[in-house]
């Protein structure tokens, strides 16, 4: 039988658990052409959020959404390429139609629309642009010219947002978008992505393009709750025994992420035959950190060692006064401002956040790992 655990991967079906909540918050945002802006360290479950509300969305009949995932995109013009392929490829199931709306709708842009061999249902398109404000609204506008010919709505979805950081003038390129999409009507935007420091700079600060383009939502991990019962579930359909107290153990250690919760009950599940005993249950979570820790050590050699105490500081004391003297002397921090340059480095790298007021290890599997593994040695 196949593990019933999912990790890596978009959770879809049974393996999607709760997010009532925002899910709903979310489709009636596509419905109402309310803009959203979905933020979260990685792998809490953005991609998998908003790929089921908008497949949610586009159940009725006159409803679309286009997925566009800036994942791999390095610059701008591959940007336009990708974002006018999948906003014409999802919006037409009929290849053939692909290039009559490619010529009719981007002519200013002489498009060149090829086929990949042995491919029907791919194509590309590139453009000859000029550096000119109506050849960029051409294909920025052109969802919403679609949905007024066609008579329907889209949702445009776009993932890893934060990646628009890396194009040349990333400002330009943000101003361009703001210019066109806030026109939209019959279009809804949703721009999600991690680095949440970065992302809610480009969201929040009064003087970027994007500020108050829509409604801003921080994602949260998943109730402890839902999580353990969802083990639960999963492990009874398929012939295993897992106790609740063992199941809410396994969320404790993955401190709620989803995506370190699935993996963990993944290998427990893996591992047991039967029933979980205690025994089963450490030889896991001994397994989760040792298959985690590749990255782990690539992660720590982009670290300086002040970066490392800074850390080995917050794992151990687990306080909030970061400027303590005391602090700063036993973990050779060097000076109060060497503190604030440390923790800034390590907020834009995503490694630690704001908790309560208290900083913590964003990845709660790489604090094990340093905790157990790294400081020890
Ligand atoms: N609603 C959910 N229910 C159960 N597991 C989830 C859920 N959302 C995410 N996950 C788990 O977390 C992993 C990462 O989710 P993903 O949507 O890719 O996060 P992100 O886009 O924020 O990086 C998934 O592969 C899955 O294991
Ligand atoms: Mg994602």
């Amino acid at each position: 039988m196949n593990s019933p655990f999912t990790f890596g991967k978009i959770a879809k079906g049974n393996n999607f658990t709760n997010r009532a909540f925002e899910m709903k918050r979310l489709v009636a945002n596509f419905d109402d052409k309310v803009n959203t802006i979905l933020i979260s360290p990685r792998r809490w479950g953005k991609s998998s959020l908003v790929n089921k509300s908008a497949s949610l969305f586009k159940k009725e009949k006159n409803k679309y959404s286009v997925m566009i995932d800036l994942f791999n995109i390095r610059d701008e013009a591959q940007f336009y390429s990708y974002f006018a392929k999948k906003v014409i490829q999802e919006t037409s199931s009929k290849p053939r139609e692909w290039m009559d709306t490619a010529m009719s709708y981007l002519k200013r842009l002489s498009p060149k629309v090829s086929f990949p061999v042995n491919m029907t249902n791919d194509f590309e398109i590139t453009f000859e642009l000029r550096d000119k404000a109506e050849d960029f609204e051409d294909i920025l506008n052109l969802p919403e010219k679609i949905a007024r010919a066609k008579k329907i709505e889209i949702a445009v979805c776009v993932d890893e947002f934060q990646n628009i950081a890396n194009f040349d003038q990333p400002l330009l390129f943000q101003k361009r978008l703001r210019a066109s999409w806030q026109k939209h009507q019959e279009t809804v935007y949703c721009l999600y992505g991690s680095q949440t420091h970065m992302m809610t700079t480009l969201f929040e600060r009064k003087s970027m393009p994007f500020y108050k383009f829509g409604d801003v939502i921080y994602l949260s991990k998943i109730d402890s709750t839902y999580l353990t019962e969802y083990i639960v579930t999963q492990f009874k359909n398929t012939g295993k025994k897992i106790e609740p107290d063992t199941a809410k153990r396994i969320t404790e250690e993955a401190q709620c992420q989803p995506y370190y919760t699935q993996q963990l009950a993944h290998i427990v599940w893996i591992n047991t035959d039967k029933a979980v005993t205690s025994e089963i249950f450490e030889r896991s979570l001994t397994e989760l950190i040792e298959q985690n820790a590749p990255l782990y050590i690539k992660d720590t050699e982009s670290l300086s060692n002040t970066q490392i105490n800074f850390l080995k500081m917050l794992i151990e004391s687990e306080r909030k006064d970061i400027y303590a003297k005391e602090l700063i002397q036993r973990y050779r921090l060097g000076t109060s401002g060497n503190v604030t340059k440390i923790r800034t480095v390590l907020i834009n790298k995503e490694i630690i956040h704001l908790v309560n007021s208290r900083y913590e290890l964003v990845d709660p599997v790489f604090r094990l790992w340093l905790k157990n593994i790294y400081f020890k040695s």
